[in-house]
């Protein structure tokens, strides 16, 4: 299996609109494919305008905000380049979509990295932090999962965080926990 750089990409819609979505990018040679399943605002961005920018953050309430939409991260614009970046990224990376694989669920948008950028050192890898965006991308597939499947994810996933997690952590934990137990409760 390739590597997959979990992170926050910028696309653009026909207007120049900016739209930010957490993505896997995954790593193919000195190609990144983004492979986002229909339908999305991501997909049909890339439809139109080839360049995109892909954040890069080790902070777990970006994924967390972004996937129960209930809060936006400002933006910085990048010099010479459309689509901005997230203001606290750590590092972003500038992309132009080269060729399409197309797919009737799932087409990947074969890119190649134009440039790179860093702009706050990386202070190392947090385990509960990787727990909140494993929970994170569970909050996004809650439709395809059993009740079985989704408790055993979180208790799992709870070690890392009782053991592991700052304020930060915890906080992007609860966000989206909120949002699993809605779904849990409407189910
Ligand atoms: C860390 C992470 C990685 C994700 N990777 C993908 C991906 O590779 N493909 C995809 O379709 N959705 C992925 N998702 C879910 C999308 O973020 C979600 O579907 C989002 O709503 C995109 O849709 P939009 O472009 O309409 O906003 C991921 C979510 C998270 C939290």
């Amino acid at each position: 299996m390739p590597l997959i750089h979990e992170c926050v990409l910028t696309t653009l819609s026909p207007q120049g609109r900016p739209h930010v979505a957490p993505l896997g990018l995954i790593e193919e040679g000195s190609h990144w494919i983004a492979a986002p399943f229909r339908p999305s605002t991501t997909l049909f961005n890339l439809e139109h305008s080839p360049k995109l920018t892909a954040s890069f953050t080790d902070d777990a309430r970006i994924f967390a905000g972004l996937v129960t939409g209930t809060r936006s991260f400002p933006l910085t614009d990048v010099e010479g380049w459309p689509a901005p970046r997230l203001s606290c990224a750590l590092a972003h990376a500038e992309l132009e979509v080269v060729s399409v694989e197309e797919d009737a669920t799932r087409p990947r948008f074969v890119c190649s990295v134009l440039r790179t950028e860093a702009h706050r050192p990386f202070m190392g890898m947090n385990r509960a932090r990787a727990a909140v965006l494993e929970a994170a991308i569970l909050a996004t597939r809650l439709d395809r999962l059993t009740r079985e499947k989704i408790d055993s994810e979180i208790a799992y996933l709870t070690i890392a965080i009782d053991k592991t997690a700052g304020e930060a952590e915890r906080e992007a934990w609860d966000m989206v926990m909120a949002k699993i137990a809605a779904h849990l409760d409407k189910a």
